[in-house]
């Protein structure tokens, strides 16, 4: 899926990049003596924590890039992981906090992403907040891009923790600022990423009844985006939902809503005119120069059982690919997802906007021990199995190796671009 590299006009532009890029990735290290991992989590006193992660490591092969895919590969038993507990990060979300709810087994917890054919280093934060110095980071969509942002906070915790600069006491439109980094992450709680109503609370499926405007991309985050340096899109599991469906205003159908003569209408409709217009709205937005980042669906893990149907997620190991197989909605919603990025992505070139895919779906798939499952609550809470977030820690931190990499070779590309 990257491919950063353009071919190089001259060999001496080739050099010079070499050069510089080996002193960005080189030297950045030397500038954080305290650049390593804590093996024992409970030692609180950074001057006890020996050192377990090296510079050269860290060192992007230059010929990587163009033949890896980072986003196929396979799980790996990372024995040093996890790199936070719910001791040392104060951000994890009550429903994700597994082990505070008595998840018995931690195997879960030991897994890193190894790409076929190349390695994805582990996330520093030292080095990430480096990378990201002076510039600002909006996560849009549902309570997975919440999750996705804790994860990052938590990861990040070991340097330092961010300050709330929100402009409201909102829960769902959350801004954080890391002071010495003068690095800016914020929320914007859009689960469908169009125009939203509720039209009903409860509705036909008890879960809410909502009128989706499907050509209106949802004007909480477009009116907010235009400052940032990256904005990560995602949206899912809220298209399951009763929904009515409206085009140019018009109702043109609806799933699941129960009301006389309005044609049901497949999700993937729905979800597949969401994306386009999520995606056309960043190619319209003549003042967002900053990098879109489109991550993909996260598939959900009930056995057994759909989720409210007594459906399960018991698992304590990750799967190999040959054991599943993407299938079904997962399936159809994660192609729609790389078709409408394909387009968008050709689209915005003319325009020069930057598009990339955080292409999540297959390292995810391959999790189902990922999922709270039933320690996202004490027993006595009458709440469903949560088989769709993640524990934290857990296999979602690895997000963080990914957008890492990302940031990365964002800084190679922009290094590239002034060679030119
Ligand atoms: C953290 O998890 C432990 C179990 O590992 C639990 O006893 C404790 O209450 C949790 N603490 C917090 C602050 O969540
Ligand atoms: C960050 O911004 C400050 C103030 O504008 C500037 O002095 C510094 O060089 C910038 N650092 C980076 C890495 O862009
Ligand atoms: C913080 O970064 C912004 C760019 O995102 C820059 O304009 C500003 O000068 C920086 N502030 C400081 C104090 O470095
Ligand atoms: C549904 O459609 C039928 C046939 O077009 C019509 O007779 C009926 O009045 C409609 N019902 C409602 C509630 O709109
Ligand atoms: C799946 O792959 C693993 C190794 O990656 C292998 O040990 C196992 O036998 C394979 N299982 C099947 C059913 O092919």
């Amino acid at each position: 899926m990257e491919l950063p590299f353009r071919k190089y006009s001259t060999s001496a532009q080739r050099f010079i990049l070499l050069v510089l890029a080996v002193m960005v990735m080189g030297l950045i290290p030397l500038y954080h003596p305290l650049n390593w991992y804590p093996g024992d989590l409970v030692t609180r006193n950074p001057s006890e924590i020996s050192p377990k992660y090296h510079a050269e490591e860290q060192k992007i092969d230059n010929k990587e890039p163009e033949t890896c895919d980072i986003f196929s590969g396979k799980w790996v038993w990372n024995p040093v992981a996890p790199y936070y507990t719910n001791m040392t990060c104060t951000e994890i979300h009550e429903h994700q906090n597994c082990l505070k709810y008595g998840r018995p087994d931690s195997d879960f917890l030991k897994w890193r992403w190894k790409p076929n054919g190349c390695e994805l280093p582990i996330f520093n934060p030292f080095q990430f907040l480096d990378v990201v110095r002076n510039k600002s980071l909006a996560v849009i969509g549902d309570s997975v891009a919440r999750n996705q942002m804790q994860s990052l906070i938590c990861l990040l915790s070991r340097v330092e923790y961010p300050v709330d600069v929100s402009d409201k006491p909102d829960q769902s439109f959350k801004k954080y600022k890391y002071t010495t980094y003068n690095f800016t992450l914020a929320i914007y709680w859009s689960p469908f990423l169009v125009s939203t109503k509720e039209a009903d609370a409860d509705g036909p499926c008890h879960t809410g009844l909502y009128n989706l405007y499907l050509d209106e991309a949802d004007e909480k985050w477009t009116t907010q985006i235009e400052g940032y340096d990256y904005i990560i899109l995602n949206a899912g599991h809220w298209f399951a939902r009763c929904s009515v469906y409206f085009e140019n205003n018009q109702r043109v159908g609806c799933r699941y809503c129960g009301l006389p003569n309005v044609t049901e209408i497949p999700l993937p409709y729905a979800y597949q005119r969401a994306f386009r217009t999520t995606l056309k709205a960043i190619n319209n937005l003549e003042n967002f120069k900053g990098v879109a980042i489109l991550r993909t669906f996260a598939p959900s893990h009930y056995e057994g059982g759909d989720w409210n149907k007594g459906g399960d997620c018991v698992r304590t190991r990750p799967y190999s690919s040959n054991e599943t197989a993407l299938e079904g909605q997962s399936l159809e919603q994660y192609r729609i997802q790389v078709e409408e990025f394909k387009a968008a992505e050709n689209e915005g070139k003319m325009k020069g906007k930057r598009f990339r895919l955080l292409d999540t779906t297959q390292a995810m798939l391959l999790r189902p021990d990922g999922h709270p499952s039933k320690y996202g609550h004490w027993p006595n809470e009458n709440v469903v199995n949560d088989c769709v977030h993640w524990c934290l820690p857990g296999p979602i931190d690895s997000w963080a190796d990914f957008l890492f990499r990302m940031f990365k070779m964002e800084g190679i590309r922009s290094l590239e671009k002034k060679l030119q």
